[in-house]
């Protein structure tokens, strides 16, 4: 067999060089073809050019006719003819359709017009040569059916059903008869599913029709649904608006918690949110009658006179439109006072917070300043106050101190210095700013204590939020109220540690 193989090969390659030799040296033989475009394509009712043309004919060949021939189940049917002595010849059914463009010995172009579907198909142009016999080439005819684009909602209507999962078709979009299929789409935001289904008509056109399903529901009402169809380099698009009834969507308005006792010109009133539009609305009590000094006014329940206990209870309210009833309810409860509008207390506290946060800065700062007017007065007066005991005694202020008088007293100055004494050395590895923040977080603030009305976990909670941000705006006036409360803030300092 390998052996049988390799022989064969090299012949065969030989045979081939041969001839590609030949043909090159004899142009004659090798140049003389027929040339046509391979593919021509046209819609229906439109011409066509089919071209075929003889190159390089030699003087010595002559054409003899040219022959175009339709390809159809493998036998050949002409379709028109050229002869150079005699004429032309169009043959049935093309005999009103076709004609040779410029009949010569090179070129046998015809036109055909009018296309129909059934012109599609494979046609031969042949030129028969003497003494060199026929030369052939052959083209591929497609007629192209531009299709017909519709899209229509399902005329039944699309209901929403609580508990209903079942998709029903919405929409068809079809695009008939065309050549090629065209391709259908959806664009839409609803969350359906679309079919399609493909139908080969027996002239070669296609049907593509696509169906949209989808769950009815109250979210899809309003929604809009669009079919996209390509076709070649067209583009077809159709929408619709989804129209769906669903059932009322019921909500009571009119109940804030605050129907005290006396209050005037309470109501309730009944929303619902459905498709079509609720007709009517009905008020019941859970359980019992409705009240005797109600007045319904279509979705209304007014209360007539001023509230009183016995309006208390879950009220409901049913609201039916052709699709069903729904039904929604409030339960209205009756406080013998009205309760605080707004939050003062929330305002009060924040104010309480920031009112704090300043005192706290202003003490910050006010330590801060006396330290240090201490640490430098401290060099002058060092031996005086190291002979003092460590009590309250009063001790005459420091001559530095004098201007400080008008914020501080006297009294202030000296505790605060007292307990300077006590603590010197941990006050100097202390960082500066670690006694107001911490004094905020101690729950026995003086300062909010002073300030607020009982709710003291607020005030203290705000006074640590607001510190920081109060921290670069200390306000003078605070400093000077912060002045007597020197004495608390040096009373808490050991519980610092
Ligand atoms: C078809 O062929 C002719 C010449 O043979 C040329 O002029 C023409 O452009 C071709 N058309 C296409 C679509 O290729
Ligand atoms: C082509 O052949 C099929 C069967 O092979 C036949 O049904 C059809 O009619 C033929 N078409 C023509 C144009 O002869
Ligand atoms: C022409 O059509 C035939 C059969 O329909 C196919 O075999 C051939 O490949 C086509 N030629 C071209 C150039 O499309
Ligand atoms: C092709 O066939 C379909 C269905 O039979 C028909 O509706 C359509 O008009 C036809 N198209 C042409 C161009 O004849
Ligand atoms: C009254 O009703 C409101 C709102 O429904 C509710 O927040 C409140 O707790 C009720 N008060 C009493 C005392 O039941
Ligand atoms: C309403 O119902 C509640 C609980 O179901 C019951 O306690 C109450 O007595 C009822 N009121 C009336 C007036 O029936
Ligand atoms: C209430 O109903 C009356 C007729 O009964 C109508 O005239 C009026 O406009 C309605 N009011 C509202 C707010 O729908």
């Amino acid at each position: 067999m390998a052996p049988r193989r390799q022989s064969r090969c090299p012949g065969c390659s030989w045979a081939t060089g041969v001839c590609l030799l030949v043909a090159s040296l004899v142009p004659g033989l090798w140049a003389q073809t027929v040339l046509v475009n391979d593919t021509v394509s046209g819609f229906i009712g439109t011409d066509v050019v089919l071209h075929c043309s003889f190159t390089n004919p030699l003087p010595s060949v002559k054409i003899t006719q040219v022959t175009w021939q339709k390809a159809t189940n493998g036998s050949k049917q002409n379709v028109a003819i050229y002869n150079p002595a005699m004429g032309v010849s169009i043959l049935s059914p093309y005999k009103d359709r076709v004609t040779f463009r410029n009949p010569s010995f090179k070129d046998g172009t015809i036109q055909l017009s009018r296309l129909e579907l059934e012109d599609e198909g494979v046609y031969i142009c042949e030129f028969a040569t003497f003494p060199t016999g026929n030369r052939e080439s052959q083209l591929n005819l497609t007629v192209l059916a531009k299709p017909t684009n519709r899209m229509e909602g399902t005329t039944r209507p699309l209901i929403a059903r609580s508990g209903k999962t079942e998709k029903i078709p919405v929409a068809t979009c079809m695009s008939s008869n065309g050549k090629p299929p065209s391709t259908v789409t959806w664009d839409t935001k609803l969350k359906g599913e679309a079919e399609f289904q493909e139908i080969k008509n027996s002239n070669g056109t296609i049907t593509v029709i696509s169906r949209y399903r989808l769950v009815p529901s109250r979210e899809a009402h309003r929604q809009q649904l669009m079919c996209v169809v390509n076709y070649q380099l067209d583009r077809f698009t159709d929408s619709m608006t989804l129209n769906v009834q669903y059932e009322p969507e019921v909500t009571i308005e009119g109940f804030d918690g605050n129907w005290f006792l006396n209050r005037k010109d309470v109501k309730l009133t009944c929303k619902s949110d459905a498709n079509p539009p609720a007709t009517t609305y009905q008020w019941r009590l859970l359980n019992g009658s409705l009240p005797e000094n109600v007045e319904v006014q279509n979705n209304t329940l007014f209360f007539k006179g001023p509230v009183s206990y016995s309006l208390a209870g879950t009220y409901i309210c049913e609201a039916t439109n052709t699709i069903g009833t729904r039904s929604g309810l409030v339960e209205v409860n009756v406080t013998d006072k009205p309760l605080p509008q707004g939050a003062p207390g929330g305002i009060i506290g924040i104010l309480g917070g920031v009112i704090a946060a300043a005192l706290i800065i202003g003490v910050a700062i006010t330590v801060f300043i006396i330290y240090r007017r201490q640490q430098k007065s401290r060099t002058e007066t060092d031996n005086d106050l190291i002979d003092l005991p460590p009590s309250h005694k009063p001790v005459p202020p420091p001559k530095r101190k004098q201007e400080m008088k008008s914020h501080l007293t006297a009294e202030d100055i000296q505790v605060v210095h007292l307990d300077n004494m006590k603590q010197e050395e941990e006050i100097q590895k202390l960082p500066l700013q670690t006694p107001y923040y911490d004094m905020a977080a101690s729950e026995s603030s003086p300062y909010s204590d002073k300030l607020n009305s009982g709710t003291k976990d607020y005030d203290v909670h705000y006074a640590e939020l607001d510190t920081s941000a109060l921290a670069s705006s200390p306000s003078p006036r605070s400093s000077i109220q912060a002045g007597g409360d020197l004495v608390e803030y040096a009373t808490i300092q050991p519980n610092l540690r």
